[in-house]
């Protein structure tokens, strides 16, 4: 029999979408990176073919230099109350979406007011049609001149962002109860200072712990600023936890429980100024002979991005959040799966989890699903499809909402019938 997937009252259904990635038109230190990297990326994509199970379908795609350019993106930034509109008809009552620093402060020191009140506008389109926004400060792009000052590898380099923060605590502090100050700094550590693949593409365990260390205190000051404009402001962060196997014998289970330990170490360090913590889950992570594999024993499915596809594993991390006793939110969980076959089993495994994790005593207050609309995945490109909803970039960017999007309205519609 079908489980009952009833929500407890006021759960945020939603979903996230990032500025980089649709808006579209931004000058920030990733679109001047796309355009020196876009012919590399192009011809280094074959590495794919090993990963990806629809790699015919995209070979195209992959190696075409355009397909890395963000561009235009989704053109979400002229869109957005279409894209608004969708997100109703999905059922959803929250969104989470982040502010582009390079719009606000193209010029260090000089805010664009045009651009602040674009989210003045986008912020009431949200709360018009109900959908509770979840702002996030940084979501990874940085503007130009703050990438060439170093970025957030220097320390002293905090009082830039700190500064940006103020100008959005004055500007924002009666529209936004949700904030989320970073996006998964350590992801962010790891792909820009330690494997390379993102700008400034470094290989330093050196520069990747000491801008961990100093998004840890950007983060502490950025909780202490919102606070100081809006005491009644809900403040977390997002950070990427994993679920973890491991083989027979002790090296496995010490090594699993090391990797375990080192990702909730990480959010330990933000706990004193969190209101809540926002959980991104995407992986699942078998530990076997010294061999990190995306690939559990016990599923054979896989994204079209190669990611191993493992729902149930959700509840893993939410139960090991439950010690740190702050509310937990799912910030991210998706899947790229163009063909839309994984998405509509994918979420629906999914929310069971969340729901056995609510019954097992976990504070969950929300699930917003990666991503409202296809986008661009950063140094993958356009081709990878996360979103609810289609996006044809060849045909004036139209948007169909996909048959799994309509399961995950359904399942939201009969939880609030339930109550
Ligand atoms: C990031 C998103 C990204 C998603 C899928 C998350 O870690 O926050 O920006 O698109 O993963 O890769």
């Amino acid at each position: 029999m079908e489980q009952n997937l009833t929500f407890p009252n006021n759960f945020f259904f939603g979903a996230s979408i990032s500025s980089h990635q649709v808006e579209g038109n931004n000058h920030n230190n990733w679109t001047v990176w796309e355009l020196k990297n876009a012919h590399r990326l192009a011809q280094g994509s074959e590495f794919r073919k090993d990963w990806t199970p629809v790699w015919d379908e995209i070979e195209k795609d992959a190696k075409n230099p355009k397909n890395y350019i963000s561009g235009i993106a989704t053109d979400h930034f002229n869109r957005y109350r279409e894209d608004f509109d969708l997100a109703k008809q999905l059922n959803l009552n929250s969104l989470r979406f982040s502010i582009e620093w390079s719009r606000i402060e193209p010029i260090e020191g000089e805010f664009n007011q045009e651009a602040i009140n674009h989210y003045h506008e986008y912020i009431d389109e949200l709360r018009k049609r109900n959908l509770e926004p979840f702002m996030t400060i940084w979501h990874w792009s940085l503007p130009v001149w703050f990438e060439e000052k170093g970025g957030f590898t220097k320390r002293k380099n905090i009082k830039y962002f700190t500064r940006f923060v103020e100008k959005l605590g004055q500007e924002y502090k009666e529209k936004i109860t949700y904030w989320i100050t970073l996006n998964e700094p350590r992801i962010y550590v790891s792909e820009s200072f330690l494997n390379g693949r993102w700008p400034p593409q470094k290989h330093s365990i050196l520069t990747y712990y000491f801008t961990l260390m100093n998004l840890r205190e950007s983060h502490r000051k950025a909780y202490c600023i919102i606070k100081k404009y809006c005491p009644d402001s809900i403040v977390g962060i997002a950070e990427n936890v994993a679920s973890y196997t491991s083989g027979m014998g002790l090296i496995n289970r010490l090594t699993r429980k090391l990797f375990a330990w080192y990702e909730l170490r990480v959010i330990r360090g933000y706990n004193k100024y969190l209101d809540f913590i926002g959980l991104n889950y995407y992986f699942h992570r078998h530990i076997h002979n010294f061999n990190v594999t995306k690939i559990a024993e016990n599923t054979d499915k896989v994204s079209d991005l190669g990611w191993d596809m493992y729902p149930q594993g959700i509840h893993s991390p939410l139960v090991k959040l439950k010690d740190f006793k702050k509310p937990v939110i799912i910030t991210e969980n998706g899947l790229a799966d163009k063909k839309d076959i994984h998405r509509e089993w994918f979420i629906t495994e999914t929310l069971k989890s969340v729901k056995r994790a609510i019954d097992d005593g976990v504070d969950v207050k929300g699930y917003l699903h990666w991503s409202l609309t296809d986008n661009f995945e950063w140094d993958s490109g356009f081709w990878p499809r996360f979103g609810l909803i289609d996006i044809d970039y060849k045909n004036d960017f139209k948007r169909t909402i996909r048959e799994s999007a309509l399961r995950y309205a359904e399942i939201i519609r009969q939880t609030s019938v339930d109550h």
